[in-house]
């Protein structure tokens, strides 16, 4: 089963300088949180990076912070907000073992087809060290589908992702739900998942 969607990612190639150009807040109390769960100067691969926006952010806080995206002309884009090289990989390619203390990715594992979302998250498992943290979020539904630009989401519930993470890999998995927006202009309930690997 493909980890990616197609008509997604022609989206991220197309829109890219609009989208690395939006004005976008970066949400920095969650940042701080991350953070604060790893060592100073730890290892952070930022998957779905976007316009390289909270990888500037992580970077300012001390971090060794790999920047990705799945989209070649995002990663570009990236690259030049950070004015550092930033690799295309595709979610499903990530091929790491306990090689990051941290792995931050926000809103861009809720363009995984559900059928996917396991072995992409296992993946990730596999890129941490033991006790390292995993920062997704995810926006919230009971159904996959797609947004008005043709995006895929897996728009899943709390429930439904708590049993796709399998509490028993992780020593811990907090998730919260709360309002929010997005580039389509909706109101959004996005998920907010903190996990941290067993030591
Ligand atoms: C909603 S955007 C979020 C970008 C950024 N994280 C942010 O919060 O601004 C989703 C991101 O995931 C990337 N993406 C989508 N499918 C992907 C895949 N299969 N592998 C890697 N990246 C992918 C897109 O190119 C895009 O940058």
């Amino acid at each position: 089963m493909p980890a990616r969607d197609s008509a997604t990612l022609g989206f991220y190639v197309e829109e890219a300088e609009t989208y690395a150009g939006r004005g976008r807040e970066a949400d920095l109390a969650r940042i701080e949180r991350f953070a604060s769960l790893l060592p100073a100067g730890g290892q952070v691969l930022e998957l779905g990076c976007g316009g390289g926006q909270d990888s500037a952010a992580l970077l300012g806080r001390g971090l060794e912070v790999t920047p990705t995206d799945g989209s070649p002309e995002l990663a570009a884009q990236a690259a030049l907000r950070l004015g550092r090289p930033v690799s295309v990989l595709l979610f499903e390619d990530l091929d790491a073992s306990a090689a990051y203390d941290g792995v931050w990715a926000k809103a861009c594992l809720l363009h995984v087809p559900r059928t996917a979302l396991p072995a992409i998250i296992a993946k990730v498992h596999a890129a941490l060290r033991p006790g390292g943290a995993f920062y997704a979020s995810f926006k919230a539904g009971e159904a996959e589908g797609r947004d008005r630009f043709g995006r895929y989401y897996n728009y899943p519930s709390a429930e439904w992702l708590r049993e796709t993470y399998g509490t028993s890999a992780w020593h811990s998995l907090d998730m919260t739900e709360e309002s929010g927006g997005g580039y389509d202009g909706q109101p959004t309930r996005w998920l907010h998942a903190f996990a941290i690997k067993n030591a």
